[in-house]
C-alpha cells in the first residue's frame, strides 16, 4: 500500500518528467531563462585568433598619428597643411595608404611636393596597420 509521502514523491517525479519532456519539445527555447545566447562563432573561436580577428587598434593609430608628427603636416579634415588633408583617404585602399607611409615618394599627390619623410618605413608593421585603421575612420 502507498504511503502519503510516496505519493508526494511520485507526483514530484511525474511533474519533473513532464517538465523534461516539455523542455525537449521546445528545445529551441533556452530552458534556463532569458539570457542572450552567445553566438556560436564567438564562443568557439580559439583564443589565439583573437588578436587577428580584432583588427587594428584605432586608438593606438590616433596616438601614433599625433605622436609621430603626421598631424603636423596632415589635417584630419580636407584642408591642406604641408600635406593633403586625410579625410576620405580610406577610399584609396589599405595598400595605397601603406605605401604612402613607408615609401611616400612612390606616388606624389597632385599639387603637393615630395616632402613627406621616408623615416616611417622603419615603423613596426602593427603600428602601420593601426595608423591605416585610424586613417580609414576619417571622413
Ligand atoms: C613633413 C610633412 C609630413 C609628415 C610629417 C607626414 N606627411 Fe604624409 N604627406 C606629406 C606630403 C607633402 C604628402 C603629399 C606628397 C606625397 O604624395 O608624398 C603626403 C602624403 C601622404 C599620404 C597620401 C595622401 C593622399 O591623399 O593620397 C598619406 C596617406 C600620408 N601622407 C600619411 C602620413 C602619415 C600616416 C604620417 C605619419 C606617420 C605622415 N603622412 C607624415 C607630408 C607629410
Amino acid at each position: 500500500m502507498l504511503k502519503r509521502s510516496n505519493i508526494l514523491v511520485i507526483s514530484v517525479l511525474a511533474a519533473l518528467l513532464l517538465f523534461a519532456v516539455n523542455g525537449c519539445a521546445e528545445a529551441s527555447e533556452n530552458p534556463f531563462g532569458t539570457t542572450t545566447p552567445v553566438p556560436i562563432t564567438d564562443a568557439l573561436a580559439p583564443a589565439t585568433t583573437e588578436a587577428v580577428a580584432s583588427g587594428p587598434d584605432i586608438a593606438n593609430g590616433e596616438k601614433e598619428f599625433k605622436g609621430l608628427g603626421c598631424s603636423g603636416c596632415h589635417s584630419t579634415g580636407s584642408n591642406k597643411i604641408v600635406g593633403p588633408g586625410l579625410a576620405g583617404v580610406g577610399a584609396k585602399g589599405d595598400d595605397y595608404i601603406h605605401e604612402s607611409i613607408v615609401n611616400p615618394s612612390a606616388v606624389i599627390v597632385d599639387g603637393f611636393s615630395n616632402l613627406m619623410p621616408t623615416t616611417f618605413a622603419s615603423l613596426k608593421e602593427s603600428d602601420i596597420s593601426d595608423l591605416i585603421g585610424y586613417l580609414k575612420t576619417l571622413n
